[in-house]
């Protein structure tokens, strides 16, 4: 019998016996009742990433806006907002979740480059906190509507401070060059305009540099960089409320080690000390770093496919349900739910079911598999479940978040009659 093993930088996720859980549940038990592919999280692992983040900012006006995109499920969002996160949205859809969730709007920033009028309308209605402007046109648009509905927007710019996150290219989002915010240049001309617009209200300054982002470097001169723009915006007579640092701080996938939210956040608020911000209303906008390594992916292997030049493993989870593997070539863990011992381990392509090459979830595993054998895939909490599809129409995962011994379905597998629902209202031929 294996005692219990964490596995690393899933601390909620340990084989005791040889079963593989997350916090007291065995995984297996969850794959036979809810059937696979199925996404499981730890309210601990959640609860524990946040405790990380709010103990680094104690003692601060701080407010932790939860990044939704990473993860939306409404099981999620409620545990969030009942923990008193604030939620960073980017589309009229992410607002409705948070209200259903129960989340405050006061406590909810918009951020993203393409918000439509429709969308500006529906989040002043709401009262949401802040637009996050992300160019010199969404500013004159949000200034219209909001005089149309007889309300002043509560705006921040996001600011591109040109700073290299060092990460993959498509989640670097603060060098020039990228579609993201307002060039560092334009930042105190784009103020002056804002402040002059009777629509609009200048509360913050925000900025998102990238994602999984694993040195602390970028971070330490991004502050700088933001902090320069806001005594230059000052200066010209705007004040600035609050200071958003986005998100971005990354996960362990595959020996990652980025810094700890409760090391990193003490040295960017010594450098706000030292610089006299100390005081300020801080935002922050985690993802990844939340929920990321809280969830697992459960799938089974359906067909064991040796061959001359690869073996092939191909399982019942598919890119429609783990993205992340061929967008990004992104590396996560796979592991048995029962290692075996009866059985020699070789070296697999780990594939789904979906008909392109590009369908893969792991390259060159070494794992002692027959068919009919349950895996987990590791690190899938985030941008996984809030970015499946359904090509193939291949219906999406269901999901269950467990807490101690307690499991509970927060999403129930998607059927085919949901998917041909929104094809067949009357009206449609
Ligand atoms: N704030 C803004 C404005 C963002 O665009 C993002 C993520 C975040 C916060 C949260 O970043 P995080 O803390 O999660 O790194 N699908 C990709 C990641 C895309 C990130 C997009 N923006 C992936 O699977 O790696």
């Amino acid at each position: 019998m294996m005692s219990i093993e964490n596995l690393p930088g899933q601390p909620h996720v340990h084989y005791q016996g040889d079963r593989l859980h997350l916090e007291q549940v065995p995984l297996a038990t969850l794959a036979e009742q809810y059937g696979t592919p199925l996404f499981v999280y730890s309210q601990a692992s959640i609860l524990a990433a946040l405790a990380g983040y709010q103990r680094g900012l104690a003692g601060r006006h701080a407010l932790v806006c939860y990044a939704m995109k990473a993860n939306s499920s409404l099981g999620i969002l409620r545990l969030l907002a009942a923990a008193g996160c604030g939620f960073d949205i980017v589309s009229g859809g992410e607002l409705e979740r948070v209200l259903a969730a129960g989340g405050e709007p006061a406590r909810v920033i918009f951020s993203g480059v393409g918000k439509t009028r429709g969308e500006m309308r529906q989040a002043l209605k709401a009262g949401i906190a802040c637009f996050n402007v992300e160019s010199e046109a969404e500013l004159e648009v949000l200034n219209e509507v909001a005089i149309a509905t007889g309300t002043r927007a509560p705006v921040s710019i996001r600011v591109n401070p040109n700073v290299d996150p060092m990460t993959h290219p498509y989640i670097s989002t603060g060098l020039k060059g990228s579609k993201f915010g307002i060039a560092h240049e334009r930042t105190v001309h784009t103020y002056r305009r804002a402040a002059s617009l009777a629509g609009l209200r200048v509360v913050g300054i925000d900025c998102h540099i990238g994602s999984q982002i694993t040195q602390e470097g970028p971070y330490l001169d991004a502050t700088d960089r933001m902090l320069d723009l806001v005594e230059s915006i000052e200066s010209a007579g705007i004040p600035i409320e609050h200071i958003d640092f986005g998100g971005g701080l990354g996960i362990n996938y595959n020996g990652d080690r980025p810094p700890e939210a409760d090391t990193l956040w003490p040295k960017l608020l010594a450098k706000l000390d030292a610089r006299g911000f100390g005081q300020r209303r801080l935002l922050i906008e985690p993802g990844r770093s939340l929920v990321g390594n809280a969830g697992v992916c459960v799938t089974e292997v359906l067909y064991l496919k040796p061959g001359d030049q690869k073996n092939f493993c191909v399982v019942d989870a598919a890119m429609n349900d783990l993205p992340r593997p061929a967008m990004y070539q992104a590396y996560h863990g796979i592991v048995p739910l029962r290692p075996r011992s009866d059985t020699a381990s070789s070296v697999w392509e780990v594939v789904g079911p979906v008909c392109e090459s590009g369908d893969w979830i792991g390259h060159e595993r070494s794992l002692s598999l027959r068919s009919g054998d349950l895996l987990a895939v590791l690190s899938a909490g985030a941008y996984c479940m809030s970015m499946a599809s359904n090509y193939n129409s291949r219906g999406r995962a269901a999901e269950v978040l467990v807490s101690g011994t307690a499991a509970r379905l927060i999403r129930r597998r998607e059927t085919i009659h949901d998917q041909l629902a929104a094809e067949q209202g009357p009206g449609f031929a």
